[in-house]
């Protein structure tokens, strides 16, 4: 559930209306709502309230300091994936102690950062990377947390770009090598081995490859305790789906649930890096219709959000929904939704049955993740601006970029 309903025949969010919002802070526009981002956040904390357990948020879904800072308040750990993504963690109040750092090309200066900062551990990646990190801990007289991210070679049966737990993906150490790497792990000076990690892909809306993933990892981690590897958390990553049509995925407290029974007792302490389960349906984008046209075939509304803003339609083909701010009576139309980019793949959504008219205000739904961190300036577009509602409040939490930020850091030729 979320706190984007209709009243009065009008968008809210929480007790704001988004019409307003709008023609305040103006187009394109993301607006979050604090309720909501609370409310997933407990879910997941709750799910597992009873056993050792570290949410750790994935920054890469929403990095607003102002989102970030509002998780941290409820103590919420984070999964980064770069130094960027550390810094806007400690620039938000988040605690270094409670950040995982995933990813598979972490530089030696992001891991003198992290190693600086005391993250909780370090998720690493190859073989090769364990012996850069072990380099640099040893030289800044450190001794790095590390969990290994092993790929456990399921099928998590969703996008093919975002799925990661397959042999033939980049990411994480097969499962084959797995407990010779962490052999060597144990024999290096400057490491200290603290878990096991997975993560297999994102939006799943089944449970099944969750609990696949599961078994052969806890089945590495007998293994490994049968060699004198003592292993104290398991991260099982993020992935959770979300409801952005009509899929049903499991509720955090299902999932979880699942999860604990297959621990069967094991004292290990789960960390989870959800993501878009938290953050998605804590958003919306809000665009306006400058243009309708069409011609014998098509209709099209040209909106001033486009590609650069919210690209996961054209990227992945996503299908996101897109609702009035306020619904007009009468007939529809079948429209498809684009922007003012330079690219035919600039599209929000296609054949869409709406009434519109010009001047009006659209909200795509379910942009709270992976909507702004995603953008860019392609077209030399300023990005949007971003709202955070809390209640009958409503914060400007990033300013919509000026036309001068568009070419900061760039120098003409003598
Ligand atoms: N942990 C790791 C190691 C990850 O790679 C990811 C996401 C997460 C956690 C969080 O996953 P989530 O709970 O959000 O599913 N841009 C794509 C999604 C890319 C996900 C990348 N990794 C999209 O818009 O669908």
């Amino acid at each position: 559930m979320d706190h984007f309903l209709y009243k009065n025949n009008e968008l809210q969010a929480e007790d704001c209306q988004v019409a307003q919002l709008a023609q305040t802070y103006g187009t394109p526009l993301y607006i979050y709502s604090r309720a909501t981002l609370e409310r997933h956040w407990h879910a997941f904390d709750r799910a597992v309230a009873n056993h050792p357990h570290l949410i750790c948020y994935a920054v890469k879904a929403n990095s607003n300091i102002a989102v970030l800072n509002v998780l941290a308040r409820l103590g919420s750990g984070f999964d980064i994936v770069s130094g960027g993504e550390l810094s806007r963690v400690i620039e938000a109040g988040g605690s270094p102690d409670k950040v995982v750092f995933s990813g598979v090309g972490k530089t030696v200066a992001e891991m003198e950062m992290a190693l600086n900062l005391g993250i909780h551990c370090f998720n690493v990646e190859s073989a090769a990377e364990l012996e850069q990190l072990n380099l640099v801990a040893v030289r800044l007289g450190k001794v790095a947390p590390v969990s290994l991210r092993v790929n456990p070679d399921v099928d998590a049966g969703t996008h093919p770009y975002i799925s990661t737990g397959l042999k033939e993906n980049k990411f994480g150490i097969a499962m084959d090598e797995a407990e010779a790497i962490f052999a060597r792990a144990n024999s290096l000076p400057g490491l200290k081995v603290k878990g096991v990690d997975c993560h297999i892909g994102s939006q799943l809306t089944e449970i099944q490859p969750f609990l696949d993933a599961m078994d052969r990892m806890l089945a590495l981690i007998d293994r490994l305790a049968e060699q004198g590897i003592n292993i104290e958390h398991f991260d099982v990553g993020g992935g959770l789906g979300v409801t952005y049509d009509d899929e049903t995925p499991p509720q955090p407290d299902v999932y979880a649930a699942a999860l604990l029974e297959r621990l069967g007792g094991r004292a290990l302490k789960l960390i989870f890096e959800p993501g878009r389960a938290i953050a998605a349906n804590a958003g919306i984008f809000v665009t306006q219709v400058l243009y309708l046209k069409g011609n014998s075939d098509k209709h099209f509304a040209l909106v001033d959000g486009a590609m650069n803003d919210l690209i996961r339609p054209s990227l992945y083909s996503a299908w996101q929904n897109i609702i009035p701010v306020k619904p007009r009576e009468g007939d529809t139309r079948n429209y498809d939704i684009v922007g003012p980019v330079c690219e035919t793949g600039d599209f929000l959504g296609k054949n869409r049955e709406l009434n519109l008219d010009t001047g009006d205000f659209l909200a795509v739904r379910s942009s709270g993740a992976y909507g702004f961190t995603m953008s860019s300036n392609y077209n030399s577009r300023p990005r949007a601006a971003e709202i955070m509602v809390d209640g009958s409040r409503a914060h400007l939490i990033r300013e919509r970029e000026k036309l001068s930020q568009l070419w900061q850091g760039e120098q003409l030729l003598p």
